[in-house]
């Protein structure tokens, strides 16, 4: 049947358009999203990473995507999500719903962060500095890696006005360790971000595999090794690196003694547990990222989202964030139905940056964003404050 009267504007758009990557100047990265010849503009995080599969080479893809063991705890993180169904409200007058909310007393567009994953320059010739930058236009924090293929102050510089947090990795060099944090204050990021949940690097196969090392050119820039070392058969130079440098040794108190080198808000990520939020709690930080590191530490680990609600129940004042497996704007209201503060997005960013760098990134949050102002608006949420427990629960069998 012909349309007839006046044409209805698609729905869902709710940001402005972008301009073409390609039609600004100074960058030179082609637009992402722009239909490849023949081939429909990608619509979904999936579409994303199946083009970023077309351009990589093997290995970096590989690194990207993967997880450790049999990949089951990586998988477990999608399919968490599908335990839980919503509860639409319906007749609530969402004419005019707002996503911003504020993470560590930072407000931002929409609950939506993006994680710290290393060595972005695989993906992309600007790597961290194009995150940034889409991170800043979009309205959000981005937390840069302690391993990132450019420097604190690189990506300081790429993004100046844009709230950002410091990943740390405890070295067993504590003056190397100790300068990572100096230099992150020093460059204005307004948050810390220890992860914990890897005192040595989990066993990744496709990794082993690939006898894994970083490309010509992309290094670790903000620590001693600026190439990752030249490995053995069936191991990985990442792998070598964190055996080396890392520090398998860290515990409670070395959360104190970071807490006395700065005055930064402090987030523990990679907590699963409610015994483990508990002391978090009793020691004050003040933000706990539920993570399993996105499948990629212990395989046969809890599903991130799964431990979110004892992890929840346990943090008292801490705000909490989640991530692992966050794919869809749907996914993000399950997560703060269940009490998370914010979500994090790692492979979606990476994906995002190898389809076509910045704007490729900043397509990628905006396509989550307007996933989940979608998803308020039919469930019957004006704001982020609307999102509640009753909009959940768990799945009929
Ligand atoms: C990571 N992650 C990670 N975490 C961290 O604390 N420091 C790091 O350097 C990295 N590096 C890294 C590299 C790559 C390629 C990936 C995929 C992940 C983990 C990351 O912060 C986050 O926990 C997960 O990526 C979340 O899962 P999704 O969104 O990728 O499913």
């Amino acid at each position: 049947m012909k349309p007839t009267g006046t044409p209805v504007p698609p729905e869902g758009p709710i940001l402005p358009p972008e301009p073409d990557a390609a039609a600004r100047p100074g960058r030179a990265v082609p637009a992402a999203g722009a239909a490849a010849a023949g081939k429909p503009p990608p619509v979904s995080i999936d579409d994303y990473e199946a083009m970023a599969r077309e351009r990589l080479p093997r290995s970096a893809f590989d690194y990207y995507a993967g997880g450790s063991g049999e990949e089951w705890t990586l998988r477990e993180n999608r399919e968490a999500f599908h335990r839980w169904v919503l509860r639409p409200r319906v007749l609530v007058d969402v004419s005019d719903r707002d996503m911003s909310t504020t993470v560590l007393g930072t407000s931002v567009a929409f609950p939506i962060l993006v994680a710290p994953t290393a060595m972005q320059r695989m993906a992309e010739r600007e790597g961290e500095l194009a995150t940034a930058r889409a991170c800043a236009d979009a309205g959000t924090v981005m937390v840069l890696s302690t391993i990132a293929s450019a420097t604190i102050e690189e990506v300081a510089a790429a993004a100046p006005e844009a709230p950002r947090w410091f990943q740390l990795y405890v070295h067993r060099d504590r003056g190397l360790t100790q300068d990572l944090v100096e230099r992150a204050v020093a460059a204005g990021y307004s948050g810390l971000v220890l992860t914990v949940d890897t005192p040595v690097l989990g066993i990744r196969d496709r990794d082993s595999r690939n006898r894994f090392a970083s490309p010509p050119g992309v290094g670790l820039s903000n620590v001693g090794a600026r190439f990752l070392p030249e490995v053995e058969p069936g191991d990985s130079g990442l792998a070598a690196y964190v055996r080396t440098m890392q520090d398998p040794s860290v515990t409670w108190e070395d959360v104190e003694w970071l807490r006395s080198l700065c005055d930064l808000p402090l987030v523990l990520k990679g907590v699963l547990t409610a015994e483990d939020a508990a002391i978090a709690a009793e020691v004050e930080v003040d933000g706990i990222a539920v993570s399993n590191h996105g499948g990629r530490q212990l395989d046969g680990t809890i599903a991130a989202l799964d431990a979110l609600p004892e992890v929840v129940d346990a943090s008292g004042p801490c705000e909490v964030y989640l991530d692992g497996g966050v794919r869809r704007g749907s996914d993000v209201l399950k997560a703060l139905a269940l009490g998370a503060n914010a979500v994090m997005v790692g492979r979606p960013v990476l994906w995002g940056l190898a389809a076509g760098g910045e704007d490729g990134v900043r397509r990628v949050l905006r396509l989550l964003a307007q996933d989940l102002d979608v998803a308020m608006a039919i469930a019957g949420c004006r704001t982020i404050g609307d999102i509640s427990a009753d909009l959940v629960r768990p799945a009929p069998r």
